[in-house]
């Protein structure tokens, strides 16, 4: 075999094992896994399925979180149109659509997730700046996309 081939294919079987490595270490130690998408739901029967039949945020008692805020999309809004949440509460955003693809990022936050008739989105976000947040959608779901939004005011109670 010709000398740079050998120094090729050893660069490349090295990379190849230093890859997997890295997956593997970011799997099995670190605890990274692709969403599951578990959470499934009956998209004719979102109204009367809980926690969808009430949106809005409850508080929530020996969980990691202190909030849920509960959402449910459709073409082209959000239920509840308009959150108050005290500063510096944990809150986790549990949200399903009644129709098509939307989309749900609230801007300014690292949550922005993908909506999908049939299951359930949630991702858990802590708010510490009072303000008004915009959640907006992000994926293109008809005529009235551009007009689908909702707000959440976070309050200092103090
Ligand atoms: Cu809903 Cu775009």
């Amino acid at each position: 075999m010709h000398k740079y081939e050998k120094i090729w294919l050893v660069f490349g079987i090295g990379a190849l094992i230093f890859f997997l490595s890295v997956i593997g270490v970011s799997a099995f130690y670190l605890g990274n896994q692709p969403p599951s998408c578990l959470a499934t739901i009956d998209p004719d029967k979102v109204d009367q399925t809980a926690p969808f039949n009430e949106p809005g945020l409850k508080k929530v008692e020996g969980k990691d979180w202190d909030y849920e805020l509960v959402y449910v999309a459709q073409a082209f809004s959000y239920t509840p149109n308009e959150v108050e949440i005290p500063k510096g509460a944990k809150v986790k955003f549990i949200v399903t659509t009644k129709d098509v693809i939307h989309g749900f990022e609230v801007a300014g936050t690292n949550v922005n997730m993908m909506v999908e008739p049939g299951y359930i989105s949630e991702k858990v976000a802590t708010f510490d700046k009072p303000g008004e947040y915009l959640v907006l959608c992000n994926e293109y779901c008809g005529a009235g996309h551009h007009m689908m939004y909702s707000k959440i005011k976070v309050v200092d109670n103090q």
